[in-house]
């Protein structure tokens, strides 16, 4: 029997991929057809999983190197998918903008970036609300494509299972994209200008963005030389997905053993997150997360209590085996030397290996003086240079980012080199839930990340 065969010591033989059910499970959908509801997790369980168990074995490799400050991870993409969304230029667009931000940090930080895509699967939304309520009219809220429908009449947002079957089929059609570029070459490092958006010309930023493609461009050129031959491995890239594991009855159909692998993976993406609102201990999340192989995220907010962390780490990765646990903390810009380093103490007083990154997002969100949900650019450039800062003084690293991107031209956020204003949220106000960086700003983070960690590594 390989070692990939046997189960650690802790591995709990009693827990199944529905043990979830027996705890309180928050943030869920009431449907009104509970049959209907099984006959959907039923077909759900019978179709082929969307990633394999190799695949997550190999992110989990990454993440460990990344523990381990060999390597960075950028996660970012749709706060909340829509189905309407699964098109070509939508997927590709965002694939460009991502592969951009990963040069220009493997660039500037001197080390591999692990390309983690919040996409195909990130359908459900946690609210802060059940109910909806809009000139006098109460309706159940939108908790994303995955359970209803966004228009605000009854028959949309009533609970559709079908939904689930069609998540899964849009999730898969996006990744069959994905992949079907990257081993097409899309991805080839050779050819960065297959990534360009049309900003390119305009921006900004784009004289430092080309610039940096050139010296990249130069550098291959020169080892090709050296080799005397073309570096196929410069060709192509890997990408991972992932996506906040919250509506347990579709996480739990595509839960499977495979063979030759103790235990369960979760195979309808690599790396599931546990939100802010569902990690209670004795919770159905935290239950189901505990179960499955794949590495997990785990979002920790402004008032979080440090005993549950050091807890939840034991429960999430009892054999405090190496790439397991991601930590994401959203706190806010002005909260993050309040909170975080009490936040790293009870981590290091587990002994536990995490990896941390940064979510700058969640913590900014406001409504602008027009009434829109925004955040601004300066807050979650400041929430992450806080960040960087007080994980240095305390011996930690901050291993990556969490980002809510598009690589369309949106105006949800304000700020960035193009100083985007309140006024402009109108002309492209596009999101389905949160506000997300445009493509400039996105690159433009990627940008200061790089300019932050070079200052701090000379
Ligand atoms: C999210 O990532 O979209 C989200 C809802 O985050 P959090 O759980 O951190 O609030
Ligand atoms: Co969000």
């Amino acid at each position: 029997m390989n070692a990939e065969a046997q189960a650690p010591a802790h591995f709990d033989q009693a827990w199944r991929p529905d043990s979830w059910q027996q705890k309180k499970a928050l943030q869920q959908a009431t449907y009104p057809d509970t049959e209907a509801l099984q006959r959907a997790v039923d077909e759900l369980s019978s179709l082929p999983p969307l990633v394999t168990s190799w695949e997550v074995n190999a992110l989990k490799k990454q993440l460990a190197e990344a523990q381990a400050g060999k390597r960075f991870l950028l996660q970012g993409g749709d706060c909340a998918e829509r189905f309407s969304e699964c098109r070509a230029d939508t997927i590709s667009n965002r694939l460009k903008v991502l592969l951009q931000m990963s040069l220009v940090l493997v660039h500037g930080l001197k080390m591999p970036v692990i390309r983690l895509g919040r996409f195909a699967g990130q359908y459900a939304k946690p609210r802060s609300s059940d109910i909806e309520a809009r000139d006098g009219v109460e309706l159940p809220s939108y908790r994303g494509d995955l359970i209803n429908g966004s228009e605000f009449t009854e028959k949309a947002r009533i609970p559709d299972p079908q939904r689930l079957i069609e998540g899964y089929s849009r999730a898969a059609l996006t990744l069959n994209f994905v992949r079907g570029l990257i081993e097409g070459g899309f991805a080839d490092l050779h050819h960065p200008e297959y990534w360009d958006l049309s900003w390119v010309e305009h921006s900004p930023l784009a004289e430092e963005y080309q610039a940096m493609v050139k010296s990249i461009g130069d550098s291959l050129r020169f080892m090709e030389t050296l080799a005397g031959r073309r570096i196929s491995d410069f060709q192509r890239v890997d990408f991972f997905t992932s996506h906040e594991a919250l509506h347990l009855h579709y996480e739990q159909a595509q839960t499977r053993q495979v063979p030759h692998q103790w235990g369960w993976f979760n195979l309808s993406t690599h790396l599931p997150w546990i939100g802010m609102r569902t990690a209670q201990l004795d919770g159905a999340h935290v239950e189901y997360c505990r179960g499955i192989r794949n590495p997990i995220g785990l979002k920790i907010g402004p008032g979080y209590d440090p005993d549950w962390l050091s807890r939840v780490i034991e429960v999430l990765n009892p054999d405090d085996e190496a790439g397991k646990l991601v930590l994401i903390h959203r706190l806010g810009a002005g909260q993050v030397e309040a909170q975080l380093p009490d936040m790293i103490r009870a981590v290091q007083r587990t002994g536990r290996r995490v990896l941390w990154i940064s979510d700058p997002m969640h913590g900014n969100t406001e409504t602008s003086s027009n009434g829109y949900k925004t955040r601004r650019f300066d807050k979650i450039r400041s929430e992450l240079e806080e960040s960087f800062d007080v994980h240095e003084a305390l011996g930690s690293r901050l291993g990556g980012v969490h980002l809510e991107l598009t690589g369309e031209n949106v105006t949800e956020c304000t700020g960035g080199a193009r100083a985007l204003a309140d006024v402009d949220l109108s002309r492209a106000y596009k999101t389905g839930v949160d506000p997300r960086l445009n493509y400039e700003q996105a690159l433009e983070m990627a940008m200061l990340i790089v300019r932050k960690r070079g200052a701090e590594t000379v």
